[in-house]
């Protein structure tokens, strides 16, 4: 993975550079041109492209989601609460909302619970305010870097047994069965092979989703996936990203696991999924 802490304009950011992943400014003639392939590409090679200082409104963000590849628009018979090309996360107090809530979100692929392709999962920041760092944080997770170092016998049995889902916040999981549905564990892209997971909530937190693997007695499966958690949170695999307004920060799906810290003060984002001919 490459990392870049400045833009070829050299406008260097105040953030520590992460481990992987790439900063810019929005000044950044890749950028301010909207070379999209180039942009494209930048998220692809280095798993994330955060691009600071990006002044949209609704209408820019839906327009850049557009140019840089196909945007996945859901409608309201497939998803719950109005996702059509961008969706609003606002950190709601609403207790019956766990997506767009408050919660924190385990690590997961987009796409994992409707069975869909995403290759780009991109979020906006439009509002950020009282948040401590680390909290209301969106976490990144280099998950090749993290499985090629990964013990065998952690990662064999996902691939052998694979993982079951039970979606929990109906309003939003329209679509799914009220049953246990399995989802394989990884897929292949021309990169090489990669998870497609979604992790188990925290047990003290709200839940979208439960997920276990299949055919595995409950103690061990959960077990296995709390020891995957704490294998994809380690050093360096792990980016978490305290949001400023303006940040936009595009990340690579196939290659990557994203999740969220539980939001405390006020917090709105929003959120896109592209995907790129030639990615898969
Ligand atoms: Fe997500």
């Amino acid at each position: 993975m490459t990392t870049h802490s400045s833009g070829p304009t050299g406008t260097r950011s105040s953030r520590r550079a992460p481990a992987f992943g790439t900063i810019c400014a929005a000044a950044d003639p890749m950028f301010r041109e909207r070379r999209y392939a180039d942009i494209a590409e930048a998220t692809r090679a280095s798993g994330f492209l955060l691009v600071e200082d990006v002044r949209f409104t609704d209408q820019q963000c839906e327009e850049f989601c557009s140019s840089l590849g196909r945007p996945v628009v859901y409608d309201d018979k497939s998803i719950g609460y109005g996702y059509e090309m961008l969706l609003t996360l606002d950190g709601s107090s609403d207790p019956t909302r766990v997506v767009s809530g408050q919660g924190p979100m385990p690590l997961h692929s987009d796409g994992v619970l409707f069975k869909n392709r995403v290759d780009v999962v991109f979020f906006y920041c439009l509002e950020s305010d009282g948040s401590a760092p680390g909290d209301s944080a969106t976490i990144v997770c280099d998950q090749r870097s993290a499985v090629a170092r990964m013990p065998r016998d952690l990662i064999e049995p996902l691939v052998e047994h694979g993982l079951e889902y039970y979606t929990v916040e109906r309003g939003f999981f329209t679509v799914q069965p009220d049953a246990w549905f399995p989802v394989p564990a990884t897929l292949t892209f021309p990169e090489g092979t990669a998870l497609n997971v979604a992790l188990p909530f925290a047990d003290d937190a709200p839940a979208a989703w439960r997920t276990r693997v299949a055919g595995m007695p409950e103690p061990e499966s959960r077990n296995l996936l709390a020891r995957l958690d704490g294998h994809l949170r380690r050093d360096p695999f792990l980016y978490a990203h305290d949001w400023r307004v303006g940040d936009l920060l595009l990340i690579d799906n196939r290659l990557m696991l994203h999740g969220r810290t539980a939001i405390r003060g006020c917090r709105r984002l929003l959120n896109g999924q592209v995907n790129v001919d030639g990615w898969r």
